[in-house]
């Protein structure tokens, strides 16, 4: 593979320390076998057992731990996407530092002795909001993602500019841990099979990257999508899980590459979920059982996951027809979302056994979690009383309306405000075409709450008011979808809304700067108090409370040397399978629904019992503090029992244990849960 690089380091051998722990840059080499079907890493036969983890959903704080695990298991790579939204969130503003230090996290693994193959995108679908595609593209809103489309094209080119020249001292030629880079993924399942589109990647990675790098393709074992996938001089690769026919997914792999190395990209450990789903599982002995097939194949094979994190912040994608994924990843994989060793872990590093080293001595144990218990919230400001800290810079004035992304606010909340052009004493319907909600709307009339448009779910709401009054809609970006032809997903009101038959104008729009609000308290905690009492009145005969903002505090105990630790944070009430004599209890339990915490400004990612199946949101306790009290913001959207003149406060509790598959009973309900389970509480 190509002629050696430099020689200066072939006359300073004796500075290198022991001959067996050095090669210098120049021997290092890592190539396909067309003869002998397989790698050759350093001219020896190679087979590579690796597992997925993506640096973005694991805190940095983390890295090492789950990496060694991973280690420890026998693997001796690992996986990872390069997400382009979680680096570039602004056209040219990139971010590198912290829990975007993709460098320092393939440094790691090359400590461990992990080798990387490194998924470099510019797409890479992962269940990640629009795929890592930043959100920015669509500012051309015609633009052919994934095409040789120019100025996604331009785009591009630009970002790999970036990130390449970063990865290409990390090259196992080089002296890194990367052996191979993945170009594009999937793109066989793509509508748009363009090949000067793969070819435009080819050239500029090996521009990037050097002629001697390794780069592969990635798609589904089926015909369609291998023809295009693969181009020649990308390697094609596929990716199936348990239980597929080894035989004929590999037959499809020999389609495009009669010869050199079968290897399964992601073979699935696990399943990703969706709100509102039953949670995904893979029976261990399903997993253990094909791959113990694969390895004695002789074929390489990737982990997807090996450990799935979290979706933190606004960070997770959605499929369609619009379904968003959970905040969870935990994707039933080997270690838990929060790195637990799971039986899974145990049964995986048996099979692995059979055919490689594994590493003797001590695997990490998983980390102790921590039951810090409930924590009282007080009420601090509506949405609305708190425009003034949620959007410093002010309203955007238009006739129709505007998507998330002509407004440049690419997560979270964007809040539409106009008037009602006549009086609607009588309920009258506010109404979106389908589509026309992405991909949630809070709604209120003169701060009296009115209920919820929803994508492709509810698109017609009765509202009442005066003519003149405010009609405020906060609509919520709930993740992008990530897969497929409609992965460009304006945010927002992407249609015109309707009042009856006319066409609400005149709209006054407030993108809303979340995290830095939470950060400042939104302004301090409670100062006048006035957001307690002006909420007071904002209640309707609808369950519906405004959307409105939380906090509450919390110290770590003191005199326990081993804290802070991990923990979960939940939403009482909402645990447990729901009996009909449970349902009995539910109006004194339920205190939120749906919405959005932070801790400490750490933005944890949404939660929504209600719909499930995910309860408890994972707390890394390197957020925590022990020198002061710790800070939980919720922002509940929906419903909280708590608001203004209930006798209950609001609670959320801090519990050892994770919940991510709460049965679905919510599904099952009668049409008005709510109002069922009260004429329960008063039978
Ligand atoms: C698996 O696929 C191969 C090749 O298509 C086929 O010959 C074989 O019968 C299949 N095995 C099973 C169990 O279906
Ligand atoms: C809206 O109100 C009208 C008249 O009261 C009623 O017929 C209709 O079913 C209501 N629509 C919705 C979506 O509640
Ligand atoms: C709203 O309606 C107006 C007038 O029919 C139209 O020009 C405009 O494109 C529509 N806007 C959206 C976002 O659909
Ligand atoms: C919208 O605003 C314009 C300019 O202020 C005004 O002339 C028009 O009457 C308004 N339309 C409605 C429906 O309020
Ligand atoms: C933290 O919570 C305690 C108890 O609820 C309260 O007395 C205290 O004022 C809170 N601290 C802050 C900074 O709000
Ligand atoms: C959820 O997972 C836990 C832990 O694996 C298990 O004990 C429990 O039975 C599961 N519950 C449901 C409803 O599947």
């Amino acid at each position: 593979m190509g002629t050696p690089g430099l020689v200066p380091l072939l006359l300073a051998p004796l500075l290198l320390g022991p001959a067996s722990a050095w090669r210098n840059a120049s021997q290092r080499t890592f190539e396909v076998s067309y003869g002998r079907d397989c790698f050759l890493k350093d001219g020896q036969p190679f087979r590579y057992v690796s597992g997925s983890m993506h640096y973005s959903r694991v805190p940095r704080f983390y890295w090492k731990d789950r990496l060694l695990k991973m280690k420890m298991a026998g693997l001796n790579a690992v996986q990872t996407y390069v997400p382009w939204n979680f680096h570039e969130p602004r056209p040219g503003q990139y971010q590198f530092s912290g829990d975007q230090d993709v460098e320092h996290f393939l440094q790691l693994a090359h400590e461990m002795g992990l080798l990387v193959i490194l998924r470099a995108g510019p797409y890479i679908c992962a269940e990640w909001d629009m795929g890592g595609l930043p959100a920015w593209l669509l500012e051309k809103e015609t633009i052919v993602l994934r095409s040789s489309d120019p100025d996604y094209l331009a785009a591009v080119d630009k970002w790999l500019g970036v990130l390449l020249p970063k990865m290409k001292p990390l090259l196992y030629q080089n002296g890194g841990p990367i052996i191979t880079v993945q170009v594009e993924n999937e793109y066989g399942s793509y509508f748009t099979c363009d090949f000067d589109y793969l070819r435009f990647l080819q050239k500029r990675f090996h521009y990037h990257l050097g002629d001697e790098v390794l780069l592969f393709t990635t798609d589904g074992a089926q015909e369609k999508y291998l023809q295009c996938g693969s181009l020649q001089g990308l390697y094609a690769t596929v990716d199936f899980g348990p239980g597929v026919n080894i035989t004929a997914a590999f037959l499809l792999q020999r389609k495009s590459e009669p010869r050199g190395p079968l290897v399964n990209s992601e073979f699935y450990t696990g399943w990703l979920d969706h709100w509102g789903h039953p949670h995904s599982t893979v029976k261990t002995e399903a997993v253990t059982s094909s791959l113990g097939d694969l390895l004695a194949w002789g074929a390489n094979v990737n982990l997807y996951m090996f450990i799935g994190g979290t979706n933190f912040a606004y960070w997770n994608g959605a499929n369609t027809p619009y379904a968003a994924q959970p905040t969870s990843y935990d994707y039933d994989a080997p270690l838990s979302e929060a790195g637990d060793l799971t039986e899974k872990y145990f049964a995986v590093r048996d099979i692995i056994r059979k055919f490689e080293k594994v590493p003797e001595g001590p695997i990490p144990p998983s980390t102790p979690k921590y039951a810090y218990g409930k924590v009282a919230l007080k009420k601090l400001k509506t949405v609305e009383e708190a425009l003034d800290i949620l959007c410093p810079s002010g309203p955007i004035k238009s006739l129709y309306p505007l998507t998330f992304v002509q407004v440049k606010q690419y997560f979270g909340f964007v809040l539409y405000r106009t008037t009602l052009p006549r009086d609607c004493s009588d309920p009258t319907a506010l109404s979106a075409p389908l589509g026309g909600v992405h991909d949630r709307a809070y709604v209120s009339v003169d701060r009296v709450p009115q209920g919820v448009l929803e994508r492709n779910k509810v698109l017609t709401l009765n509202i009442t008011g005066k003519a003149g009054a405010t009609l405020d809609l906060l609509v919520e970006n709930m993740g992008r979808v990530n897969y497929g032809r409609f992965n460009n997903d304006f945010k927002g009101l992407v249609s015109n809304l309707t009042l009856d038959c006319d066409i609400l104008t005149n709209w006054t729009i407030f993108p809303l700067n979340t995290e830095d609000a939470v950060l400042s308290h939104l302004g301090g905690w409670g100062g006048h108090g006035g957001g307690r009492h002006v909420g007071s009145y904002a209640h309707s005969s609808s369950s519906y409370t405004l959307p409105a903002f939380y906090v509450g505090n919390f110290s770590i105990p003191s005199g326990i040397p081993q804290l802070p630790q991990d923990t979960f944070i939940q939403f009482p009430g909402w645990t447990k399978v729901w009996s009909a004599k449970q349902l009995l209890l539910l109006t004194e339990t339920v205190r939120s629904v749906q919405g959005q915490v932070w801790i400490n400004g750490f933005n944890l990612g949404r939660y929504w019992p209600a719909r499930g199946p995910q309860v408890t949101l994972f707390v890394p306790q390197h957020i925590l503090l022990t020198s002061s009290p710790n800070t939980v913001t919720v922002l509940e959207l929906e419903r909280a029992a708590c608001d203004g003149g209930s006798l209950a406060p609001c609670v959320v509790e801090l519990v050892d244990k994770p919940v991510i598959n709460a049965t679905l009973a919510f599904d099952r309900l009668p049409a008005q849960p709510f109002g069922h389970a009260a004429a329960l509480d008063q039978a």
